[in-house]
C-alpha cells in the first residue's frame, strides 16, 4: 500500500534518516536514485541568525531534488521555529520535519533535539506552531523518551497526532541512550499501535532482513535507515527489492561500486567546492572503502589527498579494467 504524507504519496516506505554532516543534496539525491521513498535535509537551526553562513546555506539548498523535498529544523522557541518553517516552505521545502531525536550537546545544551522531551507543554506549544505557521504537512523525529525510567514517546506521540503533525519517525532509544546499546523496537510498537498516523521505525535496521523483521514487529508503516546508508546508498533498492520480492539481491559488482563512488565524489566537488568538497568526500571514502572493498592502505593514502583530480585517481588506479580492486 502507498504510504501518503499529505498530498504526498511516497515512492517507498524506505526513507533515509536526517544525519548533521552526512545527508547533504549529494547524498540525498544518490540515496533517492536508489529507490529511498523520502531524505530530510540535515537539520538546520531555527535561529535564523545562524543561517548566513556558508554552512547553513547549502543546508537550505534541495534544488534539482525529487519530491518530496524535507527540511529539518531543529530548535526550542516555538515563534522562531514558526519562522524557520515558514521560510523553508518559501524558499521549496514541502514537508518540514522537526528534530526532538538527536541528542547532540550541541543542540541539548540549548534545550533543543530530544532534551525537549523532558518539558511536554513546550514540545506541545512547538508543535502547533509549526503546524500553524505552514500550509505543508509537518513531521517529527523523536525518541523512546527521555531516559529508560521516562519512557515518554507514546505521551509525546499524542501530542504530536493531537497538534496535527502528519507523520511521526522513532529512534527506539531513549535520550540518554545516546547511541548506545541496541535500538529496542517494541516501545515503536507500542506507540505505532496507539495512534492513527504513519510511523516509520528507526534504529539499527542494517539490512533488507532486519528491515523486513521490524516492519512485522513493530505494524510500523515504514523503515527509516541512517547509518547502514553510509557508504552503502543502494541499500534502499536491496530492501525495496526484499520486500517486494523475498529474495535478496546479489551484491554489486565492483565496477557499479566504483561508477556510484565516482559520480558521488564528483557531485561532492560540484556541489562544496573543491577545498570542502575533497573533505567531506574523505569520510564517505572512508565508509565505502569500509563497507566493501576493506583496503586500508588505500584509505590511508586518500586520507591524505588534497585535490578533487588526486583523489578521484588514486581511487580510480587502485581498479583495474574489469572494475576489480588491484592488490
Ligand atoms: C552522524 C549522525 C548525524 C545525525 N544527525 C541527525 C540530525 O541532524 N537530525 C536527526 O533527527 N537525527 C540525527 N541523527 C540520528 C539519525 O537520524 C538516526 O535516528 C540514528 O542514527 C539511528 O538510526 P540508524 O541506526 O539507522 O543510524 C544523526 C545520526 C548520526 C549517526
Amino acid at each position: 500500500m502507498t504510504l501518503r504524507i499529505g498530498p504526498y504519496a511516497l515512492s517507498s516506505n524506505i526513507v533515509l534518516a536526517p544525519m548533521a554532516g552526512v545527508t547533504d543534496r549529494p547524498f540525498r539525491s544518490l540515496c533517492r536514485k536508489f529507490g529511498a521513498g523520502m531524505a530530510a535535509s540535515e537539520m538546520l537551526t531555527a535561529d535564523m541568525r545562524l543561517w548566513d553562513t556558508p554552512k547553513s546555506r547549502r543546508r537550505m539548498d534541495f534544488s534539482g531534488e525529487t519530491s518530496p523535498r524535507v527540511v529539518q529544523i531543529a530548535g526550542f522557541d516555538p515563534m522562531m521555529m514558526a519562522e524557520a518553517a515558514r521560510r523553508n516552505v518559501d524558499a521549496g521545502a514541502q514537508i518540514i520535519d522537526i528534530n526532538m531525536g538527536c541528542p547532540a550537546k550541541k543542540v541539548c545544551n540549548r534545550l533543543a533535539g530530544s532534551a525537549l522531551l523532558q518539558d511536554e507543554a513546550l514540545v506541545a506549544r512547538i508543535l502547533r506552531a509549526v503546524v500553524n505557521a505552514v500550509a505543508v504537512p509537518v513531521t517529527l523525529k523523536t525518541r523512546t523518551g527521555w531516559d529508560r525510567g521516562n519512557k515518554n514517546g507514546l505521551g509525546i506521540a499524542r501530542i504530536a497526532e493531537d497538534c496535527g503533525i502528519q507523520a511521526l519517525a522513532i529512534h527506539g532509544r531513549t535520550r540518554a541512550d545516546m547511541y548506545r546499546g541496541i535500538a529496542e523496537h517494541e516501545t515503536v510498537r507500542t506507540i505505532k499501535s496507539a495512534i492513527g498516523i504513519p510511523v516509520f521505525a528507526n534504529g539499527d535496521i542494517d539490512s533488507p532482513v532486519r528491515a523486513r523483521e521490524i516492519l512485522a514487529a513493530t505494524g510500523c508503516d515504514g523503515i527509516m535507515i541512517g547509518r547502514a546508508a553510509q557508504g552503502r546508498p543502494w541499500i534502499f533498492g536491496e530492501v525495496n527489492s526484499f520486500l517486494r520480492k523475498g529474495e535478496l539481491r546479489e551484491e554489486l559488482a565492483r565496477e557499479n561500486v566504483r561508477d556510484i563512488m565516482r559520480a558521488h565524489l564528483e557531485d561532492l566537488y560540484d556541489f562544496y567546492g573543491d577545498v570542502t568538497g575533497v573533505r567531506v568526500a574523505r569520510k564517505h571514502l572512508g565508509w565505502y572503502l569500509r563497507q566493501c572493498l576493506g583496503n586500508e592502505a588505500l584509505r590511508n593514502r586518500l586520507l591524505r589527498i588534497e585535490t578533487p583530480r588526486e583523489q578521484l585517481a588514486t581511487l580510480l588506479e587502485h581498479f583495474d579494467v574489469r572494475g576489480h580492486l588491484a592488490a
